[in-house]
């Protein structure tokens, strides 16, 4: 394991040993196989030895996805975590479908540092990009592998440089492949002066790793064939002049990215990666909240929620609050104070999700993932504290892009869509407006894919087919504003006025100009394209 190179050398030893992470990648470039290997090394599922042929490799994933059924978790929505060499892992998963979703930025907001994974032969692909420009946002350190280096791969230069340009982050290399293809041997560590050697045999073991004193060691030419070797010290020569240095203060402040080479289904450079992670980290970061920022090591317990997720376990229609604990150490069975409700609440059967179960969380410290399982109390953006009132600021809600109505295929079923809506605009999966005046429901979402994703769910979850349709308005704005104001503007807009879940009122419409009109009509009012989540 390498030094842990901190700011914060004062952190108490169970925080400063979390990394809590989530991996962003273009669909393809290999992030479930990357998480299987982090699983495996993790300890949390045995598969050594089974995955060998590429027919077995895929029954094993599925059989995997299976599993995750079985149990009712969901691989692609939850969290995951495991240890390995000291460190706990919190792998908070982004969504895999390829439409972007508010649930992203939703889920980084919950995360330390990201693992950007790009395919070697493909390099930086149009999702990688996206996401990456939202990790911007929050200037989040991210780690760099570059996958499938056992397949004919671009020249290691031009990865570097399309990286460096398409996302205007510097890169360091973190190693070195040798060779490429078929001829891909392994990787130089260039951060511990090792060879590493894959081993095409076993797909789950990490073959030899020889120390190397320098690119001169006659070490080096008993292991890289000769028609490999000259090319990799020139271009080793080539990266350490041309390519900045390892800074861990960079890579905290997000303006340089380690890059791993490797090979995710082989088992090649996942351990690297692994150990670059708890390396560079970081732990877990101060939280941004009013009236006051968070510190991890503060003695007492707060933590947000950045995911509903709901009917996770079809049998049990249970819906289950994800937190990032922010600070202190909770215990099983705890009374936090539920901010925005001002209620207690006994937190007593959170879960952690251990990856190969669903597990009672005993304790959780600052940087932990718990799962509370809820009602429809909890919804995200809210707080847990010891009683102090706070927000947490930067949990992000858009504005609905793109509005349709939906209807249920059988008119007799208006109830239990409106149920069903309901849920999903409590997860955050959609915004749903009642007009006040006709029957049925507007849905408001940010990409277009959503539509389908919420059809396909309410006819899996609920057994209900539904329609959507195109509806007459486009926009969506919060409005807010004094009794006596409010109740004039309703009343001379009733065609345009709807409810949202939680009752508040939206004006509807189509056009810029009736908002504009309203703005000036209304001074007392306040609209809003967005609506904050506390
Ligand atoms: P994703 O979650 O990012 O969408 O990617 P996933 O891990 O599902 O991987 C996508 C495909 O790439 C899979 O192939 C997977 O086996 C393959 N893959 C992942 N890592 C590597 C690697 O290091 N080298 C090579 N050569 N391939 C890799 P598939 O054909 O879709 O499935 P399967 O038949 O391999 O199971």
């Amino acid at each position: 394991m390498l030094d842990r190179p901190t700011n914060r050398p004062d952190l108490p030893e169970e925080i400063a040993r979390r990394r809590t992470f989530a991996i962003i990648s273009h669909p393809d470039a290999g992030k479930t196989t990357l998480t299987e290997k982090f699983l495996l090394y993790g300890g949390a599922i045995q598969m050594a030895g089974q995955v060998r042929a590429k027919g077995e490799a895929r029954r094993t994933r599925s059989d995997f996805m299976q599993m995750e059924k079985d149990r009712g978790i969901s691989v692609s929505a939850s969290a995951m975590s495991f240890d390995y060499s000291g460190y706990r892992y919190n792998l908070v998963d982004t969504p895999g479908h390829s439409d972007f979703s508010e649930d992203t930025y939703r889920t980084l907001t919950a995360v330390d540092a990201a693992v950007m994974v790009i395919d070697g032969a493909k390099g930086v692909e149009s999702q990688t990009q996206k996401l990456f420009e939202v990790c911007r946002l929050r200037d989040l350190p991210i780690l760099t592998f570059c996958n499938k280096m056992d397949r004919e791969s671009r020249d290691v230069f031009e990865i570097i440089d399309e990286i460096q340009e398409n996302l205007a982050i510097d890169v360091t290399p973190a190693s070195w492949p040798i060779g490429m293809g078929r001829e891909f041997i392994g990787c130089y560590d260039l951060l511990r002066d090792r060879l590493e050697l894959m081993d095409r045999a076993d797909r789950n073991k990490v073959a030899a790793s020889i120390e190397i004193s320098g690119l001169d060691d006659p070490k080096l030419e008993q292991h890289v064939p000769a028609n490999l070797l000259e090319k990799f010290r020139e271009e080793l020569e080539m990266a350490r002049e041309l390519l900045p240095p390892m800074d861990p203060q960079a890579l905290r402040d997000g303006t340089l990215t380690p890059i791993w080479f490797g090979s995710a289904i082989n088992s090649f450079g996942v351990k690297e990666l692994m150990e670059g992670i708890a390396g560079f980290g970081p732990e877990p970061q101060i939280q941004n909240a009013e009236p006051r920022k968070i510190a991890p090591e503060e003695p007492k317990v707060t933590g947000f929620v950045f995911k509903v997720q709901a009917n996770m376990d079809p049998k049990h229609r249970d819906r289950v609050a994800f937190v990032r604990m922010c600070s202190g150490h909770f215990k099983r069975g705890m009374k936090l104070t539920h901010v925005r409700s001002k209620k207690p609440m006994a937190v007593s059967n959170p879960v952690l999700f251990l990856a190969s179960d669903r597990e009672l969380a005993e304790e959780a410290w600052a940087g932990d993932i718990i799962g509370i399982p809820n009602h429809g109390q909890l919804r995200i953006g809210d707080a847990l504290t010891e009683g102090e009132t706070l927000r947490f600021t930067g949990i992000p809600s858009f504005a609905p892009e793109l509005l349709q109505t939906v209807r249920a295929g059988d008119p007799m079923k208006a109830k239990h869509l409106e149920k069903a809506l309901m849920q999903f605009a409590e997860e955050g999966a959609a915004k749903v407006f009642k007009p006040a005046i006709g029957s049925g429901f507007i849905v408001g979402v940010v990409g277009a894919l959503q539509f389908e994703v919420l059809a396909s769910r309410i006819e899996l979850e609920y057994g209900l087919p539904v329609r959507f349709e195109p509806s007459q308005f486009t926009s969506a704005r919060w409005v807010t504003g004094p009794d006596k104001e409010m109740d004039r503007f309703i009343n001379v807009n009733k065609g345009h006025i709807a409810h949202d879940n939680d009752g508040a009122v939206v004006f509807l419409t189509r056009l810029q100009w009736d908002i504009d009109r309203v703005v000036r009509d209304y001074p007392e009012l306040t609209l809003s394209a967005t609506k904050e989540l506390m």
